[in-house]
């Protein structure tokens, strides 16, 4: 059988775990797959660069854009991250050739989810994003998949590994925000501008992406109140500890009267409920659903590894021919945009 041949796009924290995982898991990603997964090319900024992995064996790209165009790439990998810039050209270039592409990057998707799910399916192409939201927890599976036997009405969680890791080592071993968000960076857990992290986006651009699927509305990243957690100061941890809570940046999404509403800000949680134990880099998302009630996964939200393992599935997923479309349906069907955001204050 002819092996898929994969071409990727972005060697840092997540593209060079990608790389490794492939070597590693060989095997059973192809019995997955149904047959062999061949790393065909590469590309980042600094050829260079020392990644703790042999990238000389592949053929090499100096702009990513050539490689989405390459010939000899099957499925596009893009790890390069922004919403904009090279990481959507590297997107666009492969889906107008009607190739598989696989991303980790939620800023893309909540920005231009739709134009690109609509490119997809007008060229025959896929988008598969496991790694976009909650690192190596299989949510996006979990709602696509797992269940079309209920009505969504809430689905709320951690969805920001560095933040979470900022709060919890704020709390527990005193250190100052800026320590903490200096060891996020330093373990490949921070976005390249870690003001997504701290001041909610990242949380957001995960909300919407969620909020669609489970929802089967169009994705609408605007339309989410959006507080971070830069302004959270010790006390504020040592007052909620006082009272019996934890402070976490949560996202929420949940029908409401009026519509469906999103929202990300710090909230103080009892200290007794599951939610305030997940300390850490660990993500969790809850849904609650008609049928199977509330629904709780638990994970590593950030970090290379983990993250390359939710790529490294839907690399396999794409090898066996398991793409369907971004949101779970085509374009067309899905219903409006959640409702406008509450004001911000
Ligand atoms: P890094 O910053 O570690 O890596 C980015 C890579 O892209 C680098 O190899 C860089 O090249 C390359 N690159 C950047 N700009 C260009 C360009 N213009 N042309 C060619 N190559 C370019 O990012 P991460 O690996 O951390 O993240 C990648 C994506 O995964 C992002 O979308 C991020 O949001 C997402 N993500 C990250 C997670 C994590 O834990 N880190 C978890 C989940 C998602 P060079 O190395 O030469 O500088
Ligand atoms: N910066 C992100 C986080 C990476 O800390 O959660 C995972 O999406």
């Amino acid at each position: 059988t002819r092996p898929l041949k994969v071409g990727i796009a972005g060697l840092g924290t997540v593209g060079a775990s990608v790389i490794r995982i492939l070597e590693r898991r060989n095997e059973t990603v192809a019995q997955r797959g149904g047959r062999p997964v061949e790393v065909a090319a590469v590309s980042a900024r600094d050829r260079s660069k020392d990644r703790g992995v042999d990238v000389s064996r592949f053929t090499w790209f100096d702009d990513p854009v050539d490689l989405a165009r390459s010939a000899d790439v099957d499925c596009v990998v893009e790890l390069v991250g922004g919403a904009d810039g090279t990481a959507l050209e590297v997107v666009r270039t492969a889906l107008m050739q009607g190739k598989h592409v696989v991303t980790a990057n939620k800023a893309l998707l909540a920005k231009h989810g739709l134009d690109l799910a609509q490119l997809a399916e007008d060229k025959g192409g896929s988008i598969a994003f496991e790694a976009s939201v909650a690192g190596g927890i299989p949510i996006i599976k979990t709602l696509r998949e797992a269940l079309p036997g209920n009505r969504v009405s809430r689905l709320y969680g951690i969805l920001n590994g560095t933040c979470n890791y900022i709060l919890s080592r704020m709390e527990l071993e005193g250190l100052t925000f800026q320590e903490c968000l200096k060891d996020a960076q330093r373990l490949g857990y921070a976005e390249a501008d870690p003001t997504f992290d701290v001041e909610g986006f990242d949380t957001a651009h995960k909300l919407a992406i969620l909020t669609s699927l489970a929802f089967g509305t169009r994705i609408d990243a605007e339309a989410i109140y959006v507080e971070g957690i830069s302004s959270i100061t010790p006390l504020d941890l040592a007052m909620a500890k006082e009272l019996g809570f934890r402070i976490k940046l949560l996202g929420v999404a949940e029908r409401t009267e009026t519509g469906i509403e999103q929202r990300v800000h710090p909230t103080m949680v009892p200290k007794s409920s599951s939610i305030a134990q997940v300390m850490g880099v660990t993500n969790a998302i809850t849904i609650d659903a008609d049928a199977v009630r509330e629904l709780t996964l638990i994970g590593p939200g950030a970090g290379g590894d983990a993250t390359a393992s939710a790529v490294v599935a839907d690399i396999a997923d794409v090898a066996a021919g398991l793409v369907q479309p971004l949101f779970g349906k085509s374009v067309d069907q899905l219903e409006g945009a959640p409702r406008a955001p509450m004001q911000r204050h």
